[in-house]
């Protein structure tokens, strides 16, 4: 069957000209898409806009006046802040607009839920941009525990180093319990969604336990919304507490845990330090005949495989190397990007998830309201089946 989209290059919007705005990019690149309209509040984001996507896109102060424009839209990418999520995503998907909104998918588990029953009763197409299920070393793990080779997963263990942490988070709105809940959600809901993803379930139960331990002793503040995160990104900054010119308001955790219980009986654990020097993941994952381990997450990383039994061996029984992500998550980003244009034009099936997109928010709200509560621990509501059967 042909879609209406089968033809022409897709008519995309941009909803949030800022740093991550460049997503787009792959799509008109690949020759799939045209951006022809971009919204964002800001002037300076705007004028950033024009000079990106070119002079003919035309510019609106909101969402909200480029839906009234009746300008035609096929799909359009959300890259705003987080909190602004859910209101544009509802908005668009109401529009008929298919929408590719970054993660997390919302700041809470009403405002997830409200998306994805906007996305079942409009019928219009909601992906989530959670572009780690297109790492290569995301990916080669999946497929070595599910070839068997470390029998079935019992355990899941992340440890997140974001040594970016300063400049990426604590500069702007992402510092902002009002803007991003927390870091446990805001970066952390990647990692909780590739750990359900790699265990083959979803969290019920979990517990936190975090704290804001360097960045708020940082008293050289400066209000940066007039401008983006590579404006001011240098790996000279080190170490944290040199760091100069951070958000005026600091009110989220700078290091924070979960641990959490999954329906299919795999206990999982997820640690992030914004502090550390360096800057990338590491996972482990134990199954009853084995256990895997990746070392570095791009270009040249390599995953090692102990299955057979013995003390300290760290060569592993075998070893696989990482290809593909050369460039960041360049790569990963330009296969997610490819997949949401297939599914816009014919509904082809996705590795992303909307609806594990939303699980990924629902156990990262649970926990950072068990960090902020003693660590008491919370259960995680499910989702309605009656809309994620429609998604
Ligand atoms: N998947 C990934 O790997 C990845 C990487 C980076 C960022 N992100 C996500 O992208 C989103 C944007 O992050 P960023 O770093 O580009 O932020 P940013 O602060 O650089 O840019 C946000 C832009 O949105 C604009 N904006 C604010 N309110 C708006 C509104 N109501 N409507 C339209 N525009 C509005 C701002 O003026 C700014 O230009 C976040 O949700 C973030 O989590 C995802």
């Amino acid at each position: 069957m042909t879609s209406q989209y089968s033809v022409q290059p897709l008519r995309l919007a941009v909803i949030g000209a800022g740093a991550r705005s460049s997503i787009a990019q792959h799509a008109v690149r690949s020759g799939e898409g045209v951006v022809v309209a971009v919204a964002d509040p800001s002037p300076a984001s705007r004028e950033r806009a024009r000079e990106t996507f070119g002079d003919a896109v035309r510019l609106f102060p909101g969402h909200r006046e480029l839906v009234d424009s009746g300008e035609p839209i096929d799909a359009a990418f959300v890259t705003s802040p987080d909190h602004t999520h859910a209101e544009i995503a509802v908005d668009l998907l109401r529009a008929g607009i298919a929408v590719y909104l970054e993660k997390p998918l919302a700041i809470t588990l009403d405002d997830a839920d409200a998306i994805l029953a906007a996305a079942a009763e409009s019928g219009s197409r909601l992906y989530v941009g959670h572009n780690m299920r297109h790492m290569s070393v995301v990916r080669q793990m999946r497929e070595i525990i599910q070839r068997g080779d470390i029998g079935e997963v019992k355990a899941v263990w992340c440890r997140h180093f974001v040594g970016n942490g300063g400049d990426y988070y604590f500069k702007d709105w992402h510092a902002e319990r009002a803007k991003s809940n927390g870091l446990l959600l805001q970066k952390g809901a990647h990692d909780i969604d590739i750990i359900h993803w790699l265990a083959g379930g979803y969290s019920t139960l979990v517990t936190g336990m975090g704290d804001l331990a360097v960045y708020g002793e940082v008293t050289d503040r400066r209000d940066n919304s007039d401008r983006t995160m590579p404006d001011w990104f240098s790996l000279n900054a080190w170490p944290p507490l040199s760091q100069t010119e951070l958000n005026p308001i600091i009110d989220v955790e700078d290091i924070s845990m979960v641990t959490m219980r999954l329906d299919n009986g795999v206990l999982a654990s997820y640690q992030q330090c914004h502090f550390t020097p360096d800057y990338w993941r590491n996972y482990t994952v134990i199954g009853t005949e084995g256990r895997l381990e990746n070392f570095g997450d791009s270009d040249g990383a390599v995953v090692r495989v102990w299955n057979k039994r013995t003390t300290y061996d760290p060569q592993g029984d075998a070893e696989y190397r990482v290809r593909g992500d050369e460039g960041g998550h360049n790569d990963a980003d330009r296969l997610t990007v490819a997949e949401f244009i297939d599914f816009v034009r014919d509904g082809a099936p996705t590795e992303t998830s909307a609806v594990a997109a939303r699980n990924a928010v629902a156990t990262a709200v649970a926990a950072t309201e068990s960090l902020r509560d003693g660590s008491q621990p919370r259960l995680v509501p499910a989702v309605d089946d009656r809309v994620a059967l429609r998604l």
